[in-house]
C-alpha cells in the first residue's frame, strides 16, 4: 500500500458529465467462461454492433492484455488474481470516461468475479459464457487444449485449474445451443436499455 499519497477527485469531471458529451450510459460487460467457450468472438460482434449503433466501446481481452500491461503473469492462482486486478482498475477507468467497457477473461472463480465487482462498482455486468467443457476441447481453437492434457500447459483452465459456475451473472449463453448471432443478439438487446442516454 503506498503511503503520502493524496489523490484529489473533486476537481476532476464527473463521470455523468462525460456520458452526456457522448451521449450515452457507460457499463462494464465482463465475460466469464473457459477457453473456447466463445468469450472473445461474443465480445467483438458485440463491439461491432454496438460501435454500428453508434456507441463508443473499448475491448479488453485476455489474450490480448496478457501481451502487453499483464505480460510479466502466468496462470497461477495469485497471477490470475493479479490479472484481474489490474483488468479491473483499467476498466473501471475507461468506464469512468463513459465508455462502454467489454471485458474478455476466464475469470475462473467466483472469488475472482467479487473482486472485480467491488472495483468496478455497480457498472458491473457478469455474462457467463456457458460451453460444457467437451465442447471446447473439441473444437480447440487454439490447440491448447491438446497441450494442456498431454501436460505441456500446466494449470489449465477445467483440466487441472480449477473453474466455478458463476453464481448469479447478468446473463447467461448457452454457446453449445445458440449461434454466435443468437448470443449477441440476446447480449445487445439486453444491454441497449442500459446504454442509452
Ligand atoms: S484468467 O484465468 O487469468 O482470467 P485469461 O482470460 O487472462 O485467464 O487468459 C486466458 C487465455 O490464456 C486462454 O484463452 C488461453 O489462450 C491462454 N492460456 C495459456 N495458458 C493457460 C492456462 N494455463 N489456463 C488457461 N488459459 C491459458
Amino acid at each position: 500500500m503506498a503511503e503520502n499519497i493524496h489523490p484529489i477527485f473533486d476537481s476532476i469531471l464527473k463521470r455523468t458529465q462525460r456520458e452526456k458529451l457522448l451521449g450515452q450510459k457507460a457499463l462494464v460487460i465482463w465475460l466469464v467462461g473457459l477457453s473456447g467457450s466463445g468469450k472473445s468472438t461474443i465480445a467483438r460482434a458485440l463491439e461491432n454492433a454496438l460501435h454500428e449503433d453508434g456507441y463508443l466501446t473499448m475491448l479488453l481481452d485476455g489474450d490480448n492484455l496478457r501481451v502487453g500491461l499483464n505480460s510479466n503473469l502466468g496462470f497461477s492462482e495469485a497471477d490470475r488474481q493479479e490479472n484481474i486486478r489490474r483488468t479491473a482498475e483499467v476498466a473501471r477507468l475507461i468506464a469512468d470516461c463513459g465508455v462502454i467497457t467489454i471485458c474478455s477473461f476466464i475469470t475462473p472463480t467466483n472469488e475472482l468475479r467479487r473482486m472485480s465487482a467491488e472495483i468496478i462498482g455497480e457498472s458491473y455486468h457478469e455474462v457467463f459464457v456457458n460451453c460444457p467443457i467437451e465442447v471446447c476441447e473439441d473444437r480447440d481453437v487454439k490447440g491448447i487444449y491438446a497441450k494442456a492434457r498431454n501436460g505441456e500447459i500446466k494449470n489449465f483452465t477445467g483440466i487441472d485449474a480449477p473453474f466455478e459456475s458463476p453464481q448469479s451473472p447478468f446473463l447467461e449463453l448457452k454457446t453449445d445451443e445458440l449461434t454466435l448471432q443468437e448470443s449477441v443478439k440476446r447480449l445487445f438487446d439486453k444491454i441497449i436499455p442500459l446504454v442509452k442516454n
